[in-house]
């Protein structure tokens, strides 16, 4: 699979998930307050019940992140805050909220179907200091220094070509700008038999960087102050969850990667000017 095919495969499963979302009819999965007994053990329970009231209940139906990037982020009032990857728009609507009206929130997205779920939901949510930007993280659509915090939730490891996107990432923040990511990413080695797994690079796992993987990776774009805190490791069952249905052997492979995949929030900061 070349970068293309994968970006072919990511849009055409999220355009499927915006429709199905619009239409009410997302099965199970998505974001669940409550109920989590059926659910992807990745994309459940992502909020607390307070930030859950603060947005249209059709921005938390459509939530497929691993984690809450804004709750981390440390936004503060007259921000400027940019989303990678920004799906129904739910991480950008917090982040509007938490900027304030001389902040401004962008989301930026590759799928038609997710930019009209977002635009819908900005709309409901009343947001006027929020903009829905179509494009590519890997060549986003916004001038060098010019934003002070990105986000992104659960979609670096979509990308083919990380590298590209943490390059750009540090383009277009200020210096001292922020890095705040939620993304999955893998603690050792996982067999290579999943990493091939097409399905499971869509499900956020096949295309996961190990942790120190990202970290140089952040550090050869030229980011510093980088770390990575897990936020949710995955155990047997949960591998069992997020493996089945692909084509995998599950009882032979789920031991194997049984803590090895987490949920993390990753942080870094992009260097003062000097000078
Ligand atoms: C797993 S969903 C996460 C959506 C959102 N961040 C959330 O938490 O609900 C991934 C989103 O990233 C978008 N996406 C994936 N790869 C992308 C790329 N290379 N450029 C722009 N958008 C991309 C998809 O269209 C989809 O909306």
């Amino acid at each position: 699979m070349n970068t293309e095919n994968i970006k072919d495969v990511v849009r055409e499963k999220y355009g499927q998930a915006a429709r199905q979302a619009r239409s009410g009819t997302t099965s199970c999965c998505g974001n669940q307050r409550t109920q989590d007994s059926c659910c992807d053990p990745i994309t459940s329970s992502l909020y607390s019940i307070e930030e859950s009231g603060e947005v249209p209940e059709l921005a938390l139906q459509a939530s497929l992140g691993c984690g809450n990037p804004t709750a981390l982020a440390e936004l503060k009032a007259g921000e400027t805050v940019l989303d990678l990857g920004s799906g129904g728009g739910i991480d950008v609507l917090f982040s509007a909220r938490r900027v304030g009206p001389t902040g401004k929130a962008y989301g930026l997205d590759m799928t038609d179907d997710m930019l009209a779920l977002a635009r819908e939901n900005q709309r409901k949510a009343g947001a006027s200091n929020v903009e829905f930007l179509k494009g590519d993280i890997e060549a986003i659509p916004l001038p060098d220094n010019s934003v002070d915090v990105i986000i992104s939730n659960c979609v670096i490891n979509l990308s083919a070509d990380k590298d590209r996107v943490l390059r750009e990432a540090f383009r277009v923040l200020k210096p001292g700008g922020r890095f705040a990511v939620s993304d999955v990413v893998v603690a050792g080695v996982v067999p290579a038999e999943l990493r091939k797994n097409v399905e499971l690079w869509i499900g956020c796992i096949a295309g996961a960087l190990r942790d120190s993987e990202y970290t140089s990776k952040l550090a050869g774009a030229g980011f510093e102050g980088i770390a990575i805190e897990p936020t949710r490791i995955y155990d047997l069952e949960d591998a069992r969850q997020f493996l089945a249905g692909h084509g995998i052997d599950v009882d032979a492979m789920a031991p194997q990667v049984a803590g090895k995949f987490m949920s993390a929030f990753i942080r870094a900061r992009k260097p003062e000017q000097r000078d």
